[in-house]
This record gives C-alpha cells, sequence and structure tokens, in this order.
C-alpha cells in the first residue's frame, strides 16, 4: 500500500473540509488525519513553554525538538506532544492565530512533512489540510479543493462556535477568517493553493450529503474496490 491509495483534500477555514473528509473516510472505511491538528499541537506547545511572541528561530528550533505523535480514531486525530496528550487545547482562538502564525515558517512545516508522509504510506487515508494535494500527497490520485463563499464559511464556523456556547458575533468570525486565509495562502513555502489535478468542489450553495456524495462518487470512480467499505462499511455520521 503506498500513498497513491490517499484522497488529499485542501481548502481554506471553513470549507466543511474537516467533516467531509472525516464522513468520506467513514463512508469507505479509511482512515482520517486532520492535519491543522499538527500545527496546533505545536502551538500549544510554545504557548505552554511561554514563547507565543517568540520569533522564526525559536519556534523553529522548538518544532524540531518536539515529538509529536498521533493515533487516529474513527472520527479523530489525537495528538501528543512529548508524551503529553494535548487533543483538548487545539481549538481556542489564541492556539488558532498561533498555529498559523508557525504554519508560515518553513522549518516548522518541514519538521512535519515525514510525520505526514508515513502516515499516508500506510495506504487509505482521507487527509486534509493546505498542501496535502500539492506538497505532501502530490501523487495522490485522488484530490479535491474545497470552497465556499467567505460568508458562507464564517456562517459555518460561527455555528461551530455556538454549539460550544462561545458569544461570537458573525463580524468577528469573518475578520479573523480572512486574516488566517491571508496568512495560509500569502506564505512563501507551501501556500494554500489548487494543485493542478484536484476536483474543485464548491459548498457555498450544497449541503453537506450533496458535496459527501459527490466526493464518494469520485473515489468509488478512481479507487474501485478500495474504496468499497468493508463489511457494509460504516455510514457518515
Ligand atoms: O485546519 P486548521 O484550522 O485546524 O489549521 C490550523 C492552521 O494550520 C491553519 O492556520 C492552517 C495551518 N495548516 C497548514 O498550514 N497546513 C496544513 N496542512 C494544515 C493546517
Amino acid at each position: 500500500m503506498d500513498s497513491t491509495f490517499v484522497i488529499a483534500i485542501d481548502g481554506p477555514a471553513g470549507s466543511g473540509k474537516s467533516t467531509l473528509a472525516r464522513k468520506l473516510a467513514a463512508s469507505l472505511g479509511w482512515r482520517f488525519l486532520d492535519t491543522g491538528v499538527l500545527y496546533r499541537a505545536m502551538a500549544v506547545a510554545a504557548s505552554s513553554r511561554g514563547l507565543a511572541d517568540a520569533g522564526e528561530g525559536e519556534l523553529t528550533a522548538l518544532a524540531r525538538s518536539l515529538d509529536i505523535r498521533l493515533s487516529l480514531e474513527r472520527d479523530l486525530s489525537r495528538v501528543s506532544v512529548d508524551g503529553l496528550d494535548v487533543t483538548g487545547e487545539l481549538r481556542t482562538q489564541a492556539i488558532s492565530a498561533l498555529a498559523s502564525r508557525m504554519a508560515s515558517m518553513a522549518g516548522v512545516r518541514d519538521s512535519l512533512r515525514d510525520l505526514q508522509r508515513r502516515v499516508g504510506a500506510g495506504g487509505r487515508l482521507v487527509t486534509e489540510g493546505r498542501d496535502q494535494g500539492t506538497a505532501i500527497f502530490p501523487e495522490a490520485r485522488l484530490k479535491f479543493f474545497l470552497v465556499a463563499s467567505p460568508e458562507a464559511r464564517a456562517g459555518r464556523r460561527l455555528r461551530e462556535l455556538q454549539t460550544r456556547g462561545r458569544d461570537d458575533t458573525l463580524e468577528q468570525v469573518l475578520a479573523e477568517m480572512l486574516a488566517r486565509d491571508r496568512q495560509d495562502a500569502g506564505r512563501r513555502k507551501d501556500p494554500l493553493r489548487e494543485a493542478p489535478d484536484a476536483v474543485r468542489v464548491d459548498s457555498t450553495d450544497l449541503d453537506e450529503d450533496q458535496v459527501l456524495a459527490l466526493m464518494l462518487a469520485r473515489a468509488r470512480e478512481v479507487f474501485g474496490e478500495v474504496a468499497m467499505p468493508a463489511g457494509g462499511g460504516s455510514e457518515p455520521r
């Protein structure tokens, strides 16, 4: 099994990548990897060491020194740093901003590349991030690039935050999202961009089930038997 048995999904924040990648993996009976978790785990480590405002040199040195480990569960990428499980600490606004800043640093990205490729080499993986189809798995046989209007993306993110009891406004969420988009797409090293052979899906006017159906149909076309769920498979949740 090699990384041609990888489905790479890229796109900006709020495009629905995570949910769809997770559901696609469950439908196929494949593993699921949320690569944003890796950058977020590094940000948690930096922040807990008092390095949230440090510069590139210090943060890159830190990234290189950390032992990051992943365990891929059914619908979660659990992550530990130097033996400490940080999965519960990944989703704050401060960690999002620091993760985005660290993700713009070439040395930080390099330090995570081999780990991602090792996971891919196990085959049957749906992976999502910003550079999966371009830099990490350029040979993946199926790539999706998910997009949606900024308003639709911010609306989805707002609903997600509200379910966690947050009371952010749409304007705040939109502004924060556009700032992260600029950082993710504007960086020199592996910026967010569409692979030339990616299937572009605009989910602005589609619901999740419609996008999932479209992705599943493509996966079955490309991978045939390998994308047929074993033993009836698990239904998406
Ligand atoms: O998808 P996310 O919001 O959890 O990602 C966190 C940050 O990491 C985000 O600013 C983009 C960055 N990232 C990246 O640069 N490359 C990836 N493959 C995944 C995430």
